[in-house]
């Protein structure tokens, strides 16, 4: 069933303290690594949502024994290489692009093969960036254009690699630094700086031979592999990915504050805020607090009377690769023109977001220049809607959902939202928090057919 929600108000002014759900890819970096440690791991605050539930059912199929009790994930890990599954065992990613990549380099040294599958829009994604470095170590992939489905067999007798990653994804450094887990002797990664989460919790939680070191604008990251790690205990921080959808909303409301509890704000994934203060919006971080290599804290966030506009400087884009939908909203109220170069990776995720933003956009009156990697947005303060619109044939994209919402709740019109079930990827109460704001909608339950483009 699909249904869709029907926003006809803007949200009145609120100041409320907030919680978002645990980060979802500390959340799936979690489930993965304790899977191969030594013994029972628990996990407390794991987020619940498809992509992590589509990550705990195949590690099952795996046959890792997972169990939940009370508030806390029981994990009974194997050890390195130790998942026992069948030749021809078909795993389902559903729409996690970061289960799907990662669990391609944490499979590599096992030589059963596994049928990787997906929904349509991680169907239609690229998996040449894994199947690139993950065939230098001996894995074997088979597909069509390199997208889902693809068969996978690894080998035993792997060899480490050294690899430059240019992209900027955190899911291509991960996958390779699970592979290199298994592979005996040292492997070598110089990339662009993305999200350090994998990092930090070898270091951390499995406490393994790693070393990281800037060089000029690269990460260089050794991997000694072969090495067995033992359970761990962890506490999933929120998700400044869903943070950011209340930051913007609060931003964009009159008179309103917010405090959002317990959020990281590792400063791989800070961007946004950065992006923001920029633009002149009011944002602070108060009770910082260290936890396994990962800073984690309340964000307080008020509303903003004048924006500036941005020229983002491109060394923010890996820093807030999630949250560029949201903010290209917040830079249609801004006042000037913002400017985004080098972000051609929306083009890769759950839908094609920089296409899907401009769109947006440009629906809502606001002008735009898109280029094959960049977005000018030409922002108007006085941006004020009266006409209806209706957003559908997203790709069911989670954060194109929650972003329409929060320009829905912001700038008046009547928005007709469809796929409300898109926010179970990352954030399934999303509407019962906005609704604890003050927001007001009407969900109607259609089924209408998925689009394909
Ligand atoms: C993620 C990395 C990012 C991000 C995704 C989660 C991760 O993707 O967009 O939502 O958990 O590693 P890329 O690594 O492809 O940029």
């Amino acid at each position: 069933m699909n249904s869709t929600i029907e926003i006809s108000s803007k949200i009145k002014k609120f100041n409320k303290l907030i919680k978002v759900p645990g980060d979802k890819s500390i959340s799936i970096r979690s489930l993965l690594l304790s899977s191969q440690a030594v013994g029972v791991s628990t996990i407390y605050n794991l987020l619940e949502s498809d992509d992590v539930i589509s990550t705990i059912k195949s590690l099952k199929k795996l046959g890792i024994k997972i169990v939940k009790k009370k508030n806390k994930y029981f994990v009974y890990g194997r050890g390195l290489d130790g998942y026992n599954y069948k030749n021809n065992t078909i795993i389902n990613a559903g729409n996690s692009g970061t289960f799907a990549r990662l669990i391609c380099g944490l499979i590599a040294s096992n030589p059963r093969s596994i049928k990787l599958t997906g929904d349509k829009s991680l169907s239609r994604r690229d998996f040449s960036r894994v199947i690139k470095p993950l065939s230098m170590f001996g894995v074997n992939f088979k597909s069509k254009n390199n997208k889902l489905p693809q068969i996978i067999t690894g080998n035993n007798l792997l060899r480490p690699i050294t690899y430059k990653e240019l992209k900027g994804s955190s899911q291509v450094k991960s996958s390779i630094m699970l592979a290199a887990l298994n592979t005996p002797g040292t492997t070598i990664l110089k990339c662009i700086p993305s999200r350090n989460h994998t990092e930090l919790m070898f270091k951390n939680c499995l406490k393994i031979p790693i070393s990281v070191k800037k060089n000029n604008n690269f990460d260089v990251i050794k991997i000694k592999g072969g090495n067995r790690f033992n359970r761990f205990d962890y506490t999933v921080p929120g998700d400044i990915s869903s943070a950011s959808f209340f930051i913007v909303l609060t931003i964009l409301s009159d008179n309103s504050e917010i405090t959002i509890k317990n959020v990281n704000i590792n400063n791989t994934r800070t961007g946004i805020i950065d992006i923001i203060k920029k633009m002149n919006a009011n944002v602070k971080f108060k009770n910082k607090k260290k936890y396994k290599g990962e800073i984690n804290a309340d964000i307080l966030v008020k509303s903003s009377k004048y924006l500036k506009s941005i020229n983002c400087p491109k060394s923010f884009n890996t820093r807030s690769i999630d949250e560029f939908l949201i903010i290209f909203l917040l830079c249609s109220k801004a006042n000037g023109v913002s400017k985004f170069n080098g972000i051609q990776e929306l083009r890769h995720k759950e839908s094609d977001r920089l296409k899907v933003a401009s769109n947006f956009l440009k629906m809502i009156g606001v002008k735009v220049e898109e280029s094959f990697d960049s977005l000018k947005i030409y922002g108007n303060p006085k941006l004020y809607l009266s006409k209806k619109y209706i957003i559908k044939n997203y790709f069911k994209d989670h954060r194109v959902f929650m972003m329409a919402c929060v320009a829905a709740l912001t700038l008046g019109g009547k928005f007709e939202i469809h796929d409300k079930e898109s926010i179970k990827s990352s954030f399934p109460n999303f509407l019962d928090t906005i609704k604890e704001l003050g927001a007001k909608y009407k969900i109607c339950k259609k089924t209408h057919k998925y689009a394909k483009k």
